[in-house]
C-alpha cells in the first residue's frame, strides 16, 4: 500500500514537468518533401505482409512516447555499457517493429541522409498504420529530434498502465492534458493490436466478468499451460480493422484484458457512458480518438538543437571527429 502511493507520488511529480513544443507541418518541405510519401508506400507494403505489424507499430509509438516523450529513445539497442528501453521488463516480449521502423528508415536515408527523425518516422508510421487499416487520419507536425540515451527508468504514463487501475489512469491521462474522453478513446487503438497469452491467462480462466462463450474461445488458444508467448488479436471480430468494435466488445464483456474491460463495468463506471457512445457511433471515437493522438504524439518531444539526428534508430550517432 505504502510502496504503490509512493509509485503514484513520483509518478504525478513526473509527469507535471512535460510540456508541449514547436513543430510544424512542413518541417521538412526543404529538405525532404517527399517523407510523408516514402513513409506511407513503405507501411503500405508492411501492411500488406503482415496486418498485424499496424498494432504493433502504434504499440511501440505508445511506448516511446509514454516514457520520456516521442524521442525514439525505445529504438535504441542495449551497448555493452548501457542498458536500453526495449530490454526493460515493461517492453520485453511486449514491443514489436523495430525492424519495420529500420526498413523505413533505410530508405528515407537513401533519399534525404541525416535529415529525417527516428522519432518522427515513427509517429508517422504509426498514423500510417491506423490509415491503413481504416482508420481516421490526421496531420502530423513533424521536427522532433531523437534523444540521445535511453530513459530506462522514467516510467511516467507507461508506469502508470502498470501501476494499473482505472482511476490511476485516468490521473495520468489528465495530468498530460487528456479529457477522459480522449483517454478512453486512445485505448481504441487496442482494436488493431494483439496479447501475449500470459497477459490474459488469468482473465480467461478465473474471472466472472467475462462472456462465457467468450472466455473458452479463447481459452483454445491459450491453454492453462504452455504457448505463453501466443498473441491473438484483441478485438477478435475485426482483428485488423480500425473501427469501433472493440468497444462493442467491451459491452459485451467480451473485453480479453483486464485493462480493457474496466473500461466498461455495466455498473455506472468512469468511462461506462464513453464507452457506450463510441460504441454506438464510429464518428465520435474517430473524432476524439484524432485529437488526442495528435496530442500524444507531441508528448515530451526534444526540438532544435537538443537531440540529433539519428542516422541508425538503434544507435547514437558517432560523435564528429
Ligand atoms: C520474455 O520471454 C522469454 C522467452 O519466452 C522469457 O524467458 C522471459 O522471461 C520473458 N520476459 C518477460 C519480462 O516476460
Ligand atoms: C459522445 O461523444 C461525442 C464526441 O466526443 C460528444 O460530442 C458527445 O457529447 C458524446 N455524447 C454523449 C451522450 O456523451
Amino acid at each position: 500500500m505504502a510502496f504503490s502511493s509512493l509509485l503514484q507520488w513520483c509518478l504525478i511529480f513526473v509527469l507535471f514537468r512535460s510540456a508541449f513544443a514547436q513543430l510544424s507541418e512542413d518541417y521538412y518541405a526543404l529538405t525532404c518533401p517527399q517523407v510523408n510519401s516514402i513513409i506511407k508506400d513503405e507501411m503500405t507494403n508492411i501492411l500488406r505482409k503482415e496486418p498485424g505489424m499496424g498494432g504493433s507499430l502504434v504499440h511501440l509509438h505508445f511506448h516511446d512516447c509514454g516514457v520520456s516523450g516521442c524521442d525514439a529513445s525505445i529504438l535504441l539497442d542495449d551497448t555493452p555499457s548501457v542498458a536500453g528501453e526495449k530490454s526493460a521488463a515493461l517492453n520485453q516480449n511486449s514491443t514489436w517493429g523495430y525492424e519495420a521502423i529500420d526498413q523505413i528508415k533505410a530508405r528515407v536515408e537513401k533519399e534525404c541522409p541525416g535529415i529525417v527523425s527516428c522519432a518522427d518516422i515513427l509517429t508517422v508510421a504509426a498514423r500510417d498504420s491506423i490509415v491503413g487499416l481504416g482508420g481516421p487520419t490526421w496531420t502530423v507536425p513533424l521536427g522532433r529530434k531523437d534523444s540521445l540515451e535511453p530513459h530506462r527508468f522514467m516510467t511516467n504514463l507507461l508506469g502508470a498502465l502498470f501501476i494499473g487501475n482505472l482511476e490511476t489512469l485516468i490521473l495520468a491521462f489528465k495530468l498530460k492534458g487528456f479529457s477522459t474522453e480522449e483517454f478512453v478513446a486512445l485505448t481504441g487503438s487496442h482494436t488493431i493490436g494483439r496479447a501475449r497469452c500470459t497477459t490474459f491467462r488469468k482473465r480467461i480462466y478465473e474471472e466472472t466478468n467475462i462472456d462465457p462463450s467468450f472466455a473458452k474461445a479463447t481459452q483454445v488458444h491459450c491453454p492453462r499451460q504452455g504457448n505463453d508467448g501466443d498473441r491473438i488479436p484483441i478485438d477478435c471480430t475485426t482483428p485488423y480493422v480500425f473501427d469501433n468494435a472493440y468497444f462493442k466488445n467491451l459491452m459485451q464483456q467480451k473485453g480479453l484484458l483486464d485493462i480493457d474491460q474496466e473500461l466498461y463495468t455495466g455498473k455506472g463506471g468512469p468511462a461506462d457512458a464513453i464507452v457506450a457512445n463510441y460504441s454506438a457511433n464510429q464518428d465520435n471515437f474517430f473524432k476524439e480518438y484524432t485529437t488526442a493522438i495528435l496530442k500524444f504524439g507531441q508528448i515530451g518531444v526534444l526540438t532544435g538543437n537538443d537531440g540529433e539526428v539519428r542516422i541508425n534508430c538503434r544507435k547514437v550517432n558517432a560523435p564528429k571527429a
